[in-house]
């Protein structure tokens, strides 16, 4: 297993283009399923994790091309000659539900492990199993996997009211309504710009969406719909991870591509710690110039609120910010499991269930650390750069699944880090 190696304590300057965004690609991709012709996804991030939706989606039936010139991802699906997604690959990855609302609404049936629990948390999938059997799905649970089978007829339009306003289930019931018939309306909707893309990328292909992005989706159902080109949004979540680089290391970082609007609660907490945020004609600069960042109180919540998926990287910052801070975590039950990672490294952290609290340190120290899940991964490795000394960072295949090129990028501007290939 590679090791990243990072020795901290130098300045950042420069520019790092932020990717198409892991978490829209996941759902754009099993759009494919809904159509007979080909969909085109442009600005496609290449990451082990789209790599294992590629595998996925070819289990099904769908072609998916190798990615050409970069960032090109060609899919088509003239029709799935298996409606299984086995175990083994959702179990690595949870983003595989995203099949079940495409593999109904197209099919009219499709058997789904169950993902199994995960590093940060239980995720079960009952609010996707409510959403889908207001449509009219039949859903049972045998030996791990979900059995759903749609009605005769098709599914059929419905009133869809989320008790969370689950991104996935948002997703899955969006996909599955663009074929039934009739209209749906989901209350209680996700808002996350990844939800937003996914309705621009359906509507590209024929869908008749309103309302992506707000806490109500109305989806009028059609007959069938065509092919199309589409271009995945930024990652707001590599944009935020970068944001972070200059303010634990000094220096200024212009993140290209980078959009305010993805991450206005996040950059707000910024301006809180006393960290300057602007836009510019490419994106986002982010500079630390004078002294230490204040500590500042965050609480994750789901989008516009601040993005769980920043915590643990916004964390790795408020351990040497001036002051005490605390975090609360409400997204995920287990989301903390960068702490004692962090605190190996000389960090002042107490964790009680979904809170955290950070007393800053005026320096954290070198360590080898273990990474634990993807975002808990680059949170470390942003520890890193701040730290004095060498801090080896294990099992990085983590990093792999959501931060394209991280090492170069980081070099790119005057990070000292190298990846180590381990036995
Ligand atoms: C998406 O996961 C993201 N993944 C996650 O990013 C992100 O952390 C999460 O949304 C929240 O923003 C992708 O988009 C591929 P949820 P998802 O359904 O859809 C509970 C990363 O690091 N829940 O909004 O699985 C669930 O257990 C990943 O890139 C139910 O109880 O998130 C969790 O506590 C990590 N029942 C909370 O809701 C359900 O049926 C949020 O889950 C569904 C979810």
């Amino acid at each position: 297993m590679d090791s990243i190696i990072v020795r901290g304590g130098r300045e950042l300057n420069g520019q790092i283009a932020i990717a198409g965004a892991k978490n829209a690609a996941l759902a754009l991709m099993p759009a494919t399923l809904l159509s007979e012709e080909p969909l085109t996804l442009t600005n496609a991030p290449r990451l082990s994790d789209i790599k294992t939706m590629t595998t996925l989606l070819q289990s099904l039936g769908a072609e998916v091309a190798p990615m050409r010139d970069g960032q090109v991802l060609a899919l088509a699906c003239h029709g799935a000659i298996n409606h299984v997604a086995e175990y083994d690959i959702v179990r690595k990855m949870r983003a595989s539900n995203l099949v079940l609302g495409p593999l109904l609404a197209r099919e009219g049936h499709a058997i789904v492990s169950l993902p199994g629990g995960c590093a940060i948390g239980a995720r079960p999938m009952d609010i996707h199993i409510h959403g889908l059997e207001a449509m009219g799905a039949e859903i049972a649970l045998k030996d791990g996997y979900l059995h759903a089978r749609a009605p005769l007829g098709g599914l059929k339009g419905a009133q869809v009211d989320f008790p969370f306003a689950s991104v996935g289930a948002t997703e899955n019931v969006m996909m599955a309504a663009t074929l039934a018939r009739g209209t749906t309306v989901i209350t209680n909707a996700a808002r996350e710009p990844e939800i937003v893309d996914l309705a621009e990328c359906l509507t590209r292909m024929g869908a008749r969406i309103d309302g992506a992005g707000t806490r109500a989706i109305t989806i009028e159902g059609v007959d069938r719909l065509h092919g199309a080109t589409h271009p995945v949004v930024t990652d707001r979540i590599e944009l935020g991870t970068y944001m972070l680089a200059p303010v634990l290391a000094g220096g200024a970082v212009e993140c290209l591509g980078g959009r305010l609007d993805l991450v206005q609660a996040f950059a707000d907490k910024l301006d809180e710690a006393g960290i300057e945020v602007t836009e510019t004609a490419a994106g986002l600069k982010v500079a630390r110039r004078n002294g230490t960042p204040k500590a500042v109180n965050v609480t994750t919540e789901p989008f516009p609120g601040f993005p769980t998926d920043l915590q643990a990287q916004m964390m790795a910052m408020l351990c040497t910010a001036s002051g005490t801070s605390v975090l609360e975590e409400t997204i995920f039950e287990n989301r903390f499991m960068h702490a004692p990672e962090l605190m190996r490294m000389g960090a002042e952290i107490e964790v009680h269930g979904g809170s955290a609290t950070v007393r800053g340190v005026e320096r954290l120290k070198g360590a080898p650390v273990m990474a634990t899940d993807l975002r808990a991964s680059v949170s470390l490795i942003l520890a890193g750069l701040a730290a004095e000394g060498e801090t080896v960072v294990n099992r990085v295949y983590h990093l792999d699944r959501g931060y394209e090129q991280l090492v170069r990028k980081l070099s790119g501007i005057g990070a000292d880090v190298e990846r180590v290939h381990g036995q």
